[in-house]
């Protein structure tokens, strides 16, 4: 396993940090809604795997709309917490690098969001990647995010945010606490940043520093994509939920990605090549 991956679980693992995803609900921002919006109908709103479920945000989202539902968690605290959040849905944990359960073809849709598919190393992406495609049916789409390498927000020594004040003071020593975790991890995971290369490693501010994540551009993500087996350029959309253009990258984030096995409107009938 990957040194990221290890930091990562580590994190997702510990208490204190998965108190964020018992209360999240609804969609993060714009860019989520759109991509999860144009997957849907493009799915036609049918079998979909969900992974990387976390406490179920987007389960709330898609199983009232959807045909079929599961979503899928490797950090088994995370799917009884998804469990017990939404009692009768069907969550399983699972590695997304490993969907054998799911035969070939089988989804109308899958997601993966929140930035989850940085949680992995390179390899790791390749093979989820090549599974996702292999799950999904030739009309499929699969929407998810990813960060963007180039974002200035993972440039300098990311100070982090200070400690707000509160007269509670059960929630200022909590608060004290949390800080204080998040200038070790900034001092022990720095130093494993790799921005050489194919991809860049970077430690993100999120949880505390406790999240180290794969960073990508949009021209290394469409040949991932291509080489999983996906069709054309993948549409990008910003956090406000704008379409992307070249000159724009630079400022965001992340990307919210929307991917297609087939081109929409292909094959034809008749007429010519769409183009991408
Ligand atoms: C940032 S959290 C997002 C949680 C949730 N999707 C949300 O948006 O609120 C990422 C989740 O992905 C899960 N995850 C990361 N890599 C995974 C993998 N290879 N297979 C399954 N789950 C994974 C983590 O355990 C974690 O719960």
């Amino acid at each position: 396993m990957h040194k990221m991956e290890k930091i990562n679980r580590r994190t997702w693992s510990n208490p204190l940090d998965r108190r964020y995803y018992r209360k999240s609900k609804g969609y993060l921002n714009h860019g989520e809604r759109t991509v999860f919006e144009a997957a849907l109908e493009r799915g036609g709103y049918g079998t979909t795997l969900d992974i990387g479920v976390g406490g179920g945000r987007t389960a709330a989202l898609l199983v009232p709309v959807v045909r079929d539902y599961v979503g899928i968690d490797y950090t088994p605290e995370m799917t009884a917490l998804a469990r017990s959040n939404y009692p009768g849905f069907d969550f399983r944990t699972m590695d997304a690098r490993d969907l054998s359960a799911f035969p070939d073809g089988h989804f109308d849709l899958v997601v993966f969001s929140y930035n989850g598919i940085d949680s992995v190393g390179p390899e790791g992406r390749e093979a989820i990647l090549r599974e996702v495609s292999r799950v999904l049916k030739p009309t499929g789409a699969f929407a998810f995010s990813t960060f963007n390498r180039n974002w200035t927000g993972f440039v300098g020594s990311r100070a982090g945010a200070g400690v707000a004040w509160t007269p509670d003071p059960l929630r200022l020593a909590y608060r004290l606490v949390m800080h204080g975790l998040g200038r070790v991890r900034r001092r022990l995971y720095m130093p494993l940043e790799q921005r050489e290369g194919e991809h860049a490693i970077l430690l993100h501010p999120a949880h505390n520093f406790g999240i180290m994540v794969y960073t990508t551009t949009p021209s290394q993500l469409r040949a991932q994509l291509a080489a999983a087996g996906f069709a054309g350029d993948p549409d990008l959309y910003s956090d406000d939920g704008a379409r992307l253009s070249s000159g724009t990258l630079a400022e965001v984030e992340q990307f919210h990605v929307l991917a297609f096995k087939q081109l929409p409107g292909w094959p034809r009938t008749s007429g010519s090549m769409p183009t991408a």
